[in-house]
């Protein structure tokens, strides 16, 4: 049978990563695929280093268009980023009839809506498997593996890069500036790293999985969004003494009034598995009603637990090109017309536990009044550590570890500490997950 041919866009860290690893395991590739999977151009800016890469394998353009405008191209691989050029080539590789791969979680998060219908309006396949979590399978787990499930809540580790920045800083004592660097080298972080820092690539991680678990459009917009910028090493130890660990968590939840959809750092019991994920691992964890908890666990990031991804979608299109386009697995796992407009949350509404620490002066009857506002707010505190002040120092550190709250709650109560004139400066607030 012919070779299936196939077009990239981008080849720089995964697109290098994907080219290698089909070549590889080409013979292993085609007898699991059923036909031969053949890169037949590519596009890049740099085509020196595109042909240098590709060794003549193929053809080397430096305009994208002539790949997704070729009609002997089967599948466009797009692997450029942003939003940008690549939402209007992979637009155009749709209209002129061409399935897509696509690692670009961005573009997913902010445009899949649009990309997904018209894909399904042409018939075919938008396969992006290696937008979440890299390597791991975790699209395929929740859109087929977990299909009888109704999934209640997910919460995952998945950006490399910051949980590479927290490991190496508690365990190196590395300065941040100092990881970063080496994620980016590493080839981890996003061609713009405030994407990864700032918590946006994990929130455009969880955008997409809501929209999975929960058969709703994907609503980047609606996500709550914080990273790990203003995270302090003081909480980070403090964390540690109370038996925490602070991941970066994506974390999407059904309740009964709609959708939490959130990122931020969060403290989770040392015990439990995902706590222990170091350097640019991720793991995902899935509550489902009848599976009940299922962890994912794996590289989720770098050129080729990247391409890992991206060439099990090319096998899975490869497989099902011929089938016909109504029995194929839906985009977003639910059937287009079967979308629910459950709400996503304001992060007021979302309800969890919370890790407090506070400035205060070491006299008598200041704990009474913090405590005192916090049973105002129906906020029960469940372990506390007050430190000794240091040598010469009149102030201490108080941490609070609350149990389940709503977060208004906490807003509130935290505005009422601030002004206490015990109380030095702001509150710091990091909420918590028992993940069991
Ligand atoms: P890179 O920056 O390493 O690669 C992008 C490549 O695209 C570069 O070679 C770049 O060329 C080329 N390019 C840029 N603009 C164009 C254009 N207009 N036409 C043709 N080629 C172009 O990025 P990554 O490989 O790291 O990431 C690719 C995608 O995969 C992104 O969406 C990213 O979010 C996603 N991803 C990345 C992971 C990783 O670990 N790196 C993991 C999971 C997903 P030049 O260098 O000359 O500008
Ligand atoms: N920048 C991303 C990360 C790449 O660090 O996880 C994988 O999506």
């Amino acid at each position: 049978m012919k070779s299936i041919k196939v077009g990239l866009l981008g080849i720089g860290t995964v697109g290098a990563g994907t080219f290698n690893v089909l070549k590889r395991n080409q013979e292993e590739i085609t007898r699991r695929a059923g036909r031969g999977i053949e890169i037949a151009m590519v596009a890049d800016l740099n085509v020196e280093r595109a042909k240098e890469l590709t060794n003549g394998t193929c053809v080397v353009v430096n305009d994208a268009n002539v790949v997704v405008n070729n009609p002997d191209i089967d599948i466009v691989i797009e692997l450029i980023g942003g939003y940008g050029i690549a939402k209007e080539l992979v637009l155009k590789a749709i209209a002129n009839g061409k399935h897509v791969v696509t690692a670009n979680k961005a573009l997913l998060a902010t445009h899949g809506n649009e990309i997904f219908k018209a894909a399904q309006e042409k018939g075919v396949m938008v396969a992006f498997e290696a937008a979440v979590a890299g390597g791991i399978p975790i699209i395929k787990a929740l859109r087929e593996g977990l299909t009888a499930n109704r999934i209640q809540w997910i919460a995952g580790i998945i950006n490399g890069t910051t949980n590479f920045i927290l490991s190496e800083m508690r365990d190196k004592g590395l300065d941040f500036d100092t990881v970063l660097k080496e994620a980016q080298r590493l080839g981890y972080a996003e061609a713009d790293p405030t994407f990864d820092i700032e918590g946006v690539d994990a929130a455009h991680k969880a955008t997409i999985m809501s929209a999975i678990a929960f058969g709703m459009p994907v609503q980047f917009d609606k996500a709550h969004v914080e990273g790990i910028t203003k995270l302090e090493a003081v909480d980070i130890r403090y964390a540690e003494q109370l038996g925490y660990r602070i991941k970066l968590l994506g974390i999407t939840k059904r309740t009964a009034k709609g959708i939490e959809l959130r990122v931020h750092p969060t403290l989770i019991p040392s015990k439990r598995l995902i706590a222990n994920v170091e350097g640019a691992m991720n793991a995902v964890l899935v509550h489902g009603d009848a599976v009940g908890a299922t962890l994912y666990y794996g590289k989720g990031a770098g050129a080729e637990p990247t391409a890992s991804a991206v060439i099990a979608d090319l096998v899975d299109i490869t497989r099902l090109a011929t089938a016909d386009p109504e029995h194929r697995v839906p985009y977003l796992a639910f059937q287009p017309h079967a979308m629910s407009d459950t709400p996503i949350l304001p992060m007021a509404e979302i309800t969890t536990s919370y890790y407090l620490r506070m400035q205060v002066a070491d006299q008598p009857g200041v704990l009474a009044d913090v405590t005192r506002i916090l049973a105002d707010a129906t906020i029960s505190i469940d372990a506390m550590l007050q430190k000794e002040p240091a040598e010469g120092e009149i102030q201490t550190d108080i941490i609070m570890l609350t149990h389940q709250t709503q977060e208004k709650n906490v807003i509130a109560a935290i505005a009422k500490i601030e002004a206490l004139a015990t109380v030095v400066g702001n509150v710091t607030k990091i909420r918590m997950e028992e993940l069991s």
